[in-house]
């Protein structure tokens, strides 16, 4: 499969909430019906609540053989699942808890405790899940951007952007004076299909870089999502987008 990258451009937030929640439907049932089974690494951060919102509700929910679905998550905060922070808890509120997906294929980060211990227990889990595999093959991969560029974990100028062989890594983020627990880039670039939902005024000029011909990765950490065989696709709403000069940036989504 030749990797492809794609721009999406929509008036409103809402509009690209719904375009991911009608994607993920489709992932889905392309997966289960290829494969039997669906499992895609969600994302933490605001923008995309409302899609997880909108996949609980009757009209998307009833369209997903939620016993088929592997939930997993593409980074977690070093705090215990009932936490605010917990990305875990924000997907059980809005997501999980409403739907009819067995526990048992909901596998979160374990964020409580020794980091570098639940980094390599989730790569473990992820390594029986994915079993025989060099590296994961997500069927799908949500991914936000932080202003600052950084992407699940990745944030700009830690160890984590340097990674190439693990596909968790514990990341220290000395700009937050945390811990966080993160899949690698070349773990989410594995994935059949990657989306990353970015929204609102504070993220264009951000979004603008990423798009610019620049190896700046270890600036602009979300440079580094390439998928190796699989659909890239940026979905924004016109405000993230207003800076982009979408000539340029759709020559380098080609590239
Ligand atoms: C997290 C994330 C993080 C997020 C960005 C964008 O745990 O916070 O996974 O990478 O996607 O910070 O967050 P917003 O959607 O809130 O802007």
């Amino acid at each position: 499969m030749t990797p492809s990258r794609n721009i999406l451009i929509y008036e409103t937030p809402e509009q690209v909430a719904q375009a991911a929640a009608e994607s993920f439907v489709r992932d889905v049932q392309t997966a289960v019906t290829a494969n039997g089974r669906f499992s895609v690494a969600l994302s933490g951060g605001n923008t995309p609540k409302r899609v997880y919102a909108l996949l609980a509700t009757e009209d998307f929910a009833k369209r997903i053989e939620w016993d088929k679905v592997h939930i997993f998550f593409g980074d977690e905060r070093s705090v215990p699942p009932d936490h605010p922070d917990s990305n875990y808890r924000m997907v059980l509120e809005s997501l999980i808890s409403r739907v009819s997906i067995p526990a048992d294929n909901v596998h979160r980060i374990v964020g409580e405790g020794d980091p570098v211990k639940n980094a390599r227990l989730y790569e473990d889990l992820l390594k029986s899940f994915f079993a025989g595999q060099p590296w994961p093959r997500f069927d799908l991969v949500l991914l936000g951007m932080g202003d600052d560029g950084h992407t699940a974990s990745l944030f700009p100028y830690t160890s984590a952007v340097k990674e190439k062989e693990a596909w968790v890594v514990a990341n220290w983020v000395s700009q937050m004076a945390t811990w966080r627990i993160s899949l690698t880039a070349p773990a989410s670039n594995h994935a059949r299909h990657i989306m990353f939902l970015v929204t609102g005024p504070s993220k264009a000029e951000r979004v603008a870089e990423v798009f610019r011909a620049t190896n700046d990765w270890e600036r602009l950490p979300a440079r580094l999502i390439n998928p190796v065989a699989g659909i890239l696709e940026w979905l924004l709403d016109k405000d993230a987008a207003s800076r982009l000069n979408l000539e340029a940036a759709k020559r380098l989504a080609t590239d």
